[in-house]
């Protein structure tokens, strides 16, 4: 297999977004006006969730073909002593020192799709928020080893995203709760 993009693509254009079918699937959202609670309802709805899992459950495995961490001259944020991000020779060193370890992580992501596509099946609205909070887990337990190691780094990093994605509406949802806000659990 001959790889087309590199990790870095890979998770921006296939992984991360098939993943937002599903995180974004449950939740709520709160203004000062009113508070949505969101699920999937309709046959539209659970099949995103099942385009976003097979997405990730398949796509999981490109993973495992070598190539290349990021495009040929980017190097991350990875300059000066308080970098946020390895570069990507020092992913490529952490790879090579332990690829099983990678191979885990790759598992783990799988994993998570297939319990997304079980309650698919099952269209199982209660077990999906737990769902997503597994799906979360195996994107950081695999960054925190081979992205952005180090909680603070890692922290700030979900802040500004929070930020970039919701702006001043609040929104909660599963892999969330880092943030110090207990998740309602969804209502029928
Ligand atoms: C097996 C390890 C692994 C798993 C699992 C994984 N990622 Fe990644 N991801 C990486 C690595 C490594 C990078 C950094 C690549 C680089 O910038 O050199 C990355 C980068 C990213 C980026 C940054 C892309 C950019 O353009 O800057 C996003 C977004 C992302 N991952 C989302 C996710 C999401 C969402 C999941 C789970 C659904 C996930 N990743 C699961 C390894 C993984």
């Amino acid at each position: 297999m001959k790889p087309i993009v590199s990790v870095k693509e890979l998770m921006d254009l296939m992984i991360d977004p098939a993943s937002d079918y599903v995180f974004d699937s449950i939740g709520t959202i709160i203004t000062r006006e009113k508070t949505t609670d969101i699920q999937p309802r309709t046959d539209d709805d659970w099949r995103r969730l099942q385009i976003g899992a097979v997405t990730m459950a398949e796509g999981a495995y490109l993973l495992k073909v070598p190539r290349r961490f990021a495009p040929v001259g980017d190097e991350n944020n990875s300059s000066g002593p308080d970098a946020e991000e390895l570069s990507p020779s020092q992913i490529t060193a952490r790879l090579e020192k332990d690829p099983v370890l990678w191979n885990a992580k790759i598992e783990a992501l799988r994993n998570a799709s297939l319990e997304v596509l079980e309650i698919v099946k099952k269209k199982d609205v209660n077990a999906l928020w737990g769902a997503c909070d597994d799906l979360d887990a195996a994107c950081e337990n695999c960054h925190l080893e081979f992205w952005y190691p180090g909680e603070h780094a890692y922290l700030s990093k979900l802040d500004k995203k929070l930020e970039e994605l919701y702006g001043s509406e609040h929104r909660i949802g599963p892999g969330r709760s880092k943030f110090g806000m207990e998740p309602p659990k969804p209502t029928k």
